[in-house]
């Protein structure tokens, strides 16, 4: 069996076949399948039986466990999250803004891997956003502009006490935990070469990015609002239909991703590890 990739009918991500992941693999197959993560930037792994120790020595395999603050763990599991919304819940959609991944820590995961526990095949699409098309895509003189900035990332607007997932946010079946931590703030480039390829990608976005260093608040969120809408045009979207017993993996430096409703009355469960940040 020999590890194959066929290209996902959107501009980017693949369909990876010929893998096992139910079981342990060799050393020449983890570097072929972080080589088309970091190609491709997202994966989807059809027809995979895993359990969540599966998951977990998958995700050691590409990397090891990355931190995930204001989520309690599933039961059992120190680093497995659900990612779970029960059929009768009528809180908002969980995630359903663009975002990286954590990208208000220090060290924010490289990558996340999520797998179908119990979904539809319709409704709850992921969206997913290609960072290095859209700077790519810009003129010469904002990527030079954009290039000096330094953003600000907080997850104060999410996990506050007050934030969207906080103290008001009532009957949600997702075991989050919101704290005063979120208030914390670190700085990343708004744009950033990605460690493992070189590409320069625009990082993370508003929401997560509260400001700009050295901007008037205003003028920032005015520039990050216009940038917001420029990263996620069409042309720099996938959408990624799930199927059961389906494991995918992304590379939260390259990409934003959202999820999507259209599954109401039905529950839906996938879970969710983070691959801690690459280390040279
Ligand atoms: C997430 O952002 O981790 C969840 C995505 C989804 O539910 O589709």
């Amino acid at each position: 069996m020999s590890i194959a990739a066929e290209r996902s009918n959107g501009p980017f991500g693949a369909r990876v076949t010929g893998v096992d992941l139910s079981r342990a693999l060799s050393e020449p197959e983890i570097a072929r399948v972080r080589a088309l993560w970091l190609q491709h930037k997202v994966l989807a792994f059809p027809g995979q039986a895993m359990c969540d120790d599966d998951l977990e020595r998958f995700t050691l395999a590409m990397g090891g466990f990355g931190d995930d603050p204001f989520f309690d763990p599933i039961d059992g599991r120190e680093n497995i999250a659900a990612i779970l919304r029960e059929a009768d819940e009528t809180s908002p959609l969980f995630a359903e803004n663009w975002h990286s991944d954590w990208s208000f820590l220090d060290h924010p995961p490289a990558g996340t891997c999520l797998l179908a526990v119990d979904i539809l095949s319709t409704g709850g699409d992921t969206l997913f956003a290609d960072q290095q098309a859209a700077f790519e895509a810009l003129p010469d003189g904002r990527k030079a502009y954009l290039r000096w900035l330094t953003a600000i990332h907080s997850a104060q607007l999410a996990y506050a006490p007050e934030g969207t997932y906080g103290e008001r946010d009532q009957g949600r079946s997702m075991a989050i935990r919101p704290n005063e931590t979120a208030r914390e703030t670190r700085t990343h480039p708004l744009v950033q070469k990605h460690p493992e390829t070189g590409a320069e990608c625009l990082y993370s976005t508003l929401g997560y990015i509260i400001g700009i260093e050295g901007m008037e608040q205003s003028e920032a969120i005015a520039l990050l609002s216009e940038l917001a809408e420029w990263q996620s045009r069409e042309e720099f979207i996938y959408r990624h239909k799930w199927e059961p017993d389906m494991l995918v993996m992304w590379d939260n430096r390259a990409v934003l991703h959202k999820a999507t409703g259209g599954y109401e009355g039905h529950r839906r469960e996938l879970h969710r590890t983070t691959i801690a940040a690459w280390q040279p």
